[in-house]
């Protein structure tokens, strides 16, 4: 299963594929979870790590194992949105492989550029 699959069947529940941020004022009420672009560029800035390769694996390695076991301890994503939202459920019932497609492709698909940008 590729990635977008994965997020399709076990996050697209609670994580919207993406809320542009001029948008975000006015979608914030029926969110139920950060939506994926926005953890996508907030793992990717917290995170900093020079190296190209070894940035994208220390952030997908981050990504793989909060799915699994999310905590207060150490989530990176903003106070608010876990005060409002609570700590995420831990996932644990899929395949190995599935955590590293899902995660690779949170690190891949999304552009931090992108983010902010108003369509012409
Ligand atoms: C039942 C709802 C729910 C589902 C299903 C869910 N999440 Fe989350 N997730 C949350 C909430 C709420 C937060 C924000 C609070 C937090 O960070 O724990 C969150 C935060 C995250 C974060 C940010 C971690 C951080 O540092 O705070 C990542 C990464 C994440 N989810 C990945 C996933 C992936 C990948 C899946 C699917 C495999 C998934 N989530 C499924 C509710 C969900």
């Amino acid at each position: 299963m590729d990635g977008r699959a994965v997020f399709d069947k076990k996050c697209a529940s609670c994580h919207r594929y993406e809320v542009k941020k001029y948008d975000f004022a006015k979608e914030k009420h029926s969110l139920k979870a950060p939506p994926m672009n926005e953890i996508s560029r907030r793992l990717k800035k917290r995170i900093k790590v020079y190296d190209k390769d070894i940035h994208r694996f220390v952030v997908v390695s981050f990504i793989k194992e909060y799915i699994k076991h999310p905590s207060f301890t150490y989530y990176m994503c903003d106070d608010k949105a876990v005060a409002r939202f609570d700590i995420m459920p831990a996932i644990t019932d899929m395949r190995e492989e599935e955590y590293q497609t899902v995660a690779e492709w949170i690190y891949d698909n999304y552009s931090i550029e992108e983010y902010g940008k108003k369509p012409k």
